[in-house]
């Protein structure tokens, strides 16, 4: 299998957002970030890891966009940080901040590697989470004012737009405090994701008024989506009421608790009665669901693995193995398929017919050493290479099958900041080591697949 097996226009990318490669987080005028505060705490981060510096994209971005396309690479996923174009989140314009975003949009044109970009990845101006953060409904406006500025300055050269990645990361902040901002409350989760998806909304209506009226899908001029991450739970005992239960629950918590609302205009029922139960509602006020639920160009699925959920935890555990000892050297389930799934639930239950990006999709290994053969550092990642082989084939098969997926982005190009987990969770497929890169299989797997 290899490239030639999709189709001839499919986009191959590498995804990757601002807080995780840019560093430069005190450099050039720019704002702090909720992560940029959030990783000053000790302990909330591995190692105490900070995204100070990362990759140093910020001034390696040349050499890193060139890495991507001497892998064979067309498309790269990044996201703007908001607090380097608006320090304070709204008002004041950083002019630099806006130049370094030119020079790499520049750059990708000039390789003819297509932009597709992300206007939230997490990184939250630390000014607006001191004025309340996603808790108040103002985020719906700073979130917008920034969206247009985006859109005015970069509607000429990027295709693909999504105003949110992943918006459970928020939810894991202001709920569980295992993300920046670091707040503890069901209610404040909940209402935190409404207004985020109010804040969804009003962007795409910016976009609409800066781009013009909804067209027929094309990377000829910009398209606005958003991307969700599905990570889809299973019962671990097929016709264990408790099992079934907690697997329900946990898919309405999730991905069905933005799904539903973006595309279908309505929480769905179950979560309703658990928000009602936990007394977690958010406030709702009349028009906010018609608001949220605006007509997208494209869907972007993140996609990573399933969940096997059970009341007894050898249960999951069993049902894994049942499936041929499907466990990978990090611990995870191998579990290919999860694309496929992912891809036919999104389908026939949100999305329908819109044009889908697979927008992330890799592996994390956790004991990755660098060894020398032949004089030359390599990093043998033998589960990674599994895995996006097991993924490609199984998305193939979704794709041959009629599911109108339209590119494909592997996350992620190197070693980051991996949020809370810091840079010991190693997603990369190749690691940068002072000022040189070295080379993963993975990478020379890409490479071949690619060519
Ligand atoms: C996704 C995030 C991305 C990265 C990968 C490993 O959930 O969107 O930033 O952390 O996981």
């Amino acid at each position: 299998m290899n490239r030639k097996d999709f189709p001839e226009d499919f986009l191959w990318g590498i995804a990757t957002s601002a807080a995780q490669i840019e560093g430069a987080a005190f450099e050039d005028g720019k704002g702090l970030n909720i992560w940029d505060v959030f990783s000053r705490i000790p302990g909330k981060i591995g190692n105490n890891d900070t995204p100070d510096v990362a990759c140093d994209y910020y001034r390696k971005y040349p050499e890193q966009l060139e890495l991507m396309k001497s892998l064979g690479f067309n498309a790269h996923r990044f996201s703007f940080s908001w607090a380097r174009i608006l320090p304070d989140g709204f008002g004041r314009v950083n002019q630099a901040g806006l130049d370094f975003y030119r020079r790499v949009v520049d750059k990708m044109l000039e390789l003819g590697i297509t932009p597709n970009a992300t206007l939230y990845h997490w990184d939250l101006p630390f000014e607006l989470e001191c004025r309340g953060g996603f808790l108040t409904r103002d985020i719906a406006g700073w979130f917008g004012d920034y969206a247009e500025l985006i859109f005015r300055t970069f509607k000429d050269e990027i295709p693909l737009f999504a105003t949110f990645n992943e918006p459970i990361a928020t939810y894991v902040g202001y709920s569980l405090g295992a993300f920046a901002p670091g707040r503890k409350g069901e209610k404040c989760g909940r209402q935190a994701n409404h207004n985020l998806l109010l804040a969804h909304g009003e962007a795409v209506r910016r976009f609409r008024d800066v781009c013009g009226p909804k067209k027929e899908f094309g990377l000829d001029h910009p398209n606005i989506g958003i991307v969700v991450d599905v990570w889809h739970h299973h019962p671990a005992r097929k016709d264990d009421p408790g099992d079934i239960r907690i697997a329900e629950l946990e898919n309405e918590k999730t991905y069905r608790s933005y799904m539903s609302p973006i595309f279908k205009g309505f929480y769905r029922e179950p979560l309703l009665r658990y928000m009602e139960e936990t007394g977690s509602m958010p406030d709702i006020q009349p028009g906010d669901m018609e608001s949220i639920c605006e007509s997208l160009d494209f869907f972007g699925l993140n996609c990573y693995n399933r969940v096997v959920d059970s009341s007894d935890p050898s249960a999951a555990r069993d049902e894994i193995e049942h499936r041929g000892g499907n466990f990978m050297d990090n611990g995870q389930e191998y579990y290919p398929k999860a694309i496929y799934d992912a891809l036919a639930n999104v389908r026939s239950n949100f999305t329908g017919d819109l044009p889908i990006f697979i927008t992330e999709n890799g592996t994390f290994g956790l004991n990755e050493r660098i060894e020398t053969e032949n004089g030359r550092p390599v990093i043998h990642d033998p589960t990674r290479v599994r895995y996006y082989k097991g993924f490609l084939e199984w998305l193939k098969k979704a794709v041959d099958e009629g599911a109108d997926v339209r590119g494909y982005f592997a996350w992620t190009l190197l070693d980051n900041f991996e949020w809370t987990a810091g840079y010991g969770y190693r997603f990369g497929l190749m690691r940068k080591e002072g000022d040189g890169y070295i080379e993963k299989d993975s990478a020379a797997w890409f490479r071949d697949f690619l060519k």
